[in-house]
């Protein structure tokens, strides 16, 4: 994928009576290798998280359990996403200020992510996001 994009992707699964079984290979389903792998869950009524993008990462979210929403931007125009089906999962690109909020209660979220964390590639200004921004154009 292009920097600043995304897409949803359908994760495969099998349903049986016993419940739902996600599953997902790196470099298969995914274009990436997976890396690293961490979750939010617990999330409090009204909070919001995020507010950065990534230089490098790629990243899969994955909708557990109950849902948020996603507002995304590339520097030229935002999406409001809801997140709310485990097998509908969300693949962002790098380049991509990204804000989590409207935490469902009991709201969880598996991340599959390209690189090992490192805070160097976070892009935590918006500006110097709009900066990058216009760099990879
Ligand atoms: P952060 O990415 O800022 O969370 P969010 O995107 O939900 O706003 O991460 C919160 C803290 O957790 C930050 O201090 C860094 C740490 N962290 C790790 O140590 N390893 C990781 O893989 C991640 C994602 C975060």
């Amino acid at each position: 994928m292009p920097l600043g994009a995304f897409r949803f992707l359908d994760v495969p699964s099998h349903r049986d009576p016993r419940g739902l079984l996600g599953f997902v290979e790196g470099s298969r389903d995914i274009p990436f290798a997976i890396r690293r792998v961490y979750y939010i869950c617990q999330v409090p009524p009204g909070t919001e998280r995020g507010g950065h993008a990534h230089r490098r990462l790629e990243q899969l979210f994955i909708p557990l359990a109950g849902s948020f929403r996603m507002r995304l931007d590339d520097g030229e125009t935002q999406h409001d996403l809801l997140l709310d089906s485990p097998t509908r999962a969300l693949h962002l690109s790098p380049i991509l200020w990204r804000e989590l909020y409207d935490f469902s209660p009991g709201a969880a979220c598996l991340i599959l992510a390209s690189e090992p964390y490192d805070e160097a590639e976070y892009i935590r200004d918006h500006e110097t996001f709009l900066a990058a921004t216009r760099a990879s154009r």
